[in-house]
């Protein structure tokens, strides 16, 4: 095989891009504020069009070109009625392939391929005064240098983006055929009537594939969620918020990013800080830089408090001292004495949408809690104090998967009295008790859930593969290759 490769000229490429850079006006977009961008560099759209370029060969292959006929006057013979038919391309060799960004259209162009061709050949001739002389074999076309070369828009419309082709040629340099049998004129005879059948019969053929695939993939695209759902309560919104933005051989997509309730309307309203993110994935290069924004967390934890699942009853903590009333006997003696010996739980509710800031550090949080005291006395459950915290916690993401995880720490609260039926409670006291309950008994119910995270929207089929994750000003990126995943299983 080696000796098909050939590789084409580099002018007859650009000649070839040039044609199908068609221009196209600009067009003014308007950003709805969009909070979770993908920057696909270089090397990540080098590696779409890799994983695209093989599955397109594989499904083009075989390709069955239509049967061709003509009728020819060959030398001392006469008139011959040809025809080629079972026209199969059976292999394709690919020998180079690049992807460009235009202004708003995005080039694909393979050049220097090769295709193997099967076919059956037949002729017949004869006149009125001979009898009809017929015969039949096979051939084989090797195709080179083949080019070819797609002009694709991708467009956001209604939250979805559109795969357009925009233009599609291919061009073939060389046919060789190598016929089985048959007589010594045939070669010469097949070759100077089909060879510029055969060229454009591949050339169509290509070109017709291709705009089936790009029709196939922009279904694809249609049939994209603009919601998936994160848990029972919470979906994330996937609606692109405008078409993806051409620029230095990236790609940028932006899509709204923020969770919403999976029942009923969200309620959601943020002001969009803008989108200048300082952050970017260089060095070393990753295929895709995701960048998620503070308001992507706020709007998690708006809609886990909007549904109601922020209260926990704390019930089991390592330290068992503190859910008995003898545990509290020097610090509150007014809860021993009324309740000697009793058992405790703890009732903690978030009161108000935690706040969520991402620092170059971390993302810290700030959420505002009730803790109630209640004591067990012989199957009855008495609130005894409730007391209000102002808790500031850092959260430090990590990547497990696919899936944006994390684990929040405390950094420190603020407590004060609500309400006591056991005298007024000295806060003060309180400290290290609380921070205990906070630190044993509160979190690791927070992150339980947090350890778990949450899928990145991530395209379907593929797997984030040597991620890094990085906090910035109001921003979360995640910079990481991709892999396919039927590839890597
Ligand atoms: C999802 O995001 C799109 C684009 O920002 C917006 O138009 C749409 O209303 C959002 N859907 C919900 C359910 O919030
Ligand atoms: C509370 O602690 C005391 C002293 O250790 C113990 O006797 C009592 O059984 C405990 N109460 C409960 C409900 O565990
Ligand atoms: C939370 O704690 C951190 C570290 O102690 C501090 O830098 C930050 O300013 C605090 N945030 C709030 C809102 O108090």
């Amino acid at each position: 095989m080696g000796c098909f490769i050939k590789f084409s000229s580099p002018a007859i490429l650009f000649m070839f891009l040039s044609l199908l850079l068609i221009p196209t006006s600009a067009h003014v977009q308007v950003n709805e504020g969009g909070y979770i961008s993908a920057v696909i560099s270089k090397k990540g759209l080098d590696f779409f069009k890799n994983y695209l370029i093989n599955q397109a060969t594989s499904s083009i292959i075989p390709l069955e070109l239509p049967d061709i006929e003509k009728s020819k006057k060959i030398p001392l013979i006469g008139k011959v009625h040809m025809a080629l038919s079972n026209i199969i391309i059976y292999s394709v060799g690919i020998d180079s392939s690049y992807v460009e960004t235009g202004d708003t259209d995005l080039l694909l162009a393979v050049s220097g391929a090769t295709a193997d061709c099967g076919m059956n050949w037949e002729y017949s001739y004869g006149s009125w005064l001979l009898p009809t002389i017929s015969d039949s074999g096979a051939a084989t076309v090797l195709v080179e240098g083949l080019e070819v070369g797609l002009t694709v828009s991708l467009k956001e419309q209604g939250g979805i983006v559109k795969v357009i082709l925009v233009d599609c040629g291919s061009h073939v340099r060389d046919i060789s055929i190598k016929v089985d049998g048959g007589a010594s004129w045939l070669y010469q005879a097949l070759f100077e009537a089909f060879e510029g059948k055969i060229k454009s019969a591949v050339e169509s053929a290509v070109t017709k594939k291709i705009s089936e695939l790009i029709t196939k993939l922009d279904s694809i695209f249609q049939s994209l969620p603009k919601q998936i759902p994160v848990s029972d309560i919470a979906s994330m919104n996937t609606s692109f918020v405008r078409s993806p933005v051409l620029s230095d051989s990236s790609v940028e997509v932006e899509i709204n990013g923020l969770f919403t309730a999976s029942s009923g309307t969200s309620m959601l309203n943020y002001y969009h800080k803008g989108f200048e993110s300082s952050a970017s994935c260089s060095s070393p290069a990753k295929m895709i830089g995701i960048q998620l924004n503070e308001n992507v967390f706020s709007s998690g934890a708006l809609v886990y408090f909007n549904a109601n699942r922020l209260h926990w009853i704390i019930d089991d903590i390592p330290e068992k001292s503190v859910l008995n009333t003898s545990g509290w006997r020097h610090i509150i003696p007014q809860l021993y004495t009324q309740y000697p010996n009793d058992g405790m739980n703890l009732y903690i509710s978030v009161t108000s949408p935690p706040k969520i800031h991402v620092s170059e550090h971390d993302i810290g949080g700030t959420i505002d809690l009730d803790m109630t005291i209640n004591v067990l006395d012989s199957s009855e459950v008495i609130p005894v104090a409730c007391i209000s915290l102002v808790i500031n916690t850092s959260c430090f993401p990590e990547i497990k998967g696919d899936n944006l995880a994390g684990v929040i720490r405390l950094n420190d609260f603020k407590a004060s009295l609500t309400w006591s039926r056991i005298g007024n409670l000295n806060m003060h006291i309180f400290q290290s008790m609380m921070s205990t309950i906070l630190k044993t008994g509160f979190l690791p119910y927070i992150n339980a859930h947090l350890r778990r995270g949450f899928p990145l929207p991530l395209p379907s089929g593929f797997t984030l593969e040597n991620a890094e994750i990085f906090c910035t000003n109001s921003w979360v990126v995640v910079c990481s290759d991709l892999a396919a995943l039927s590839l890597t299983k």
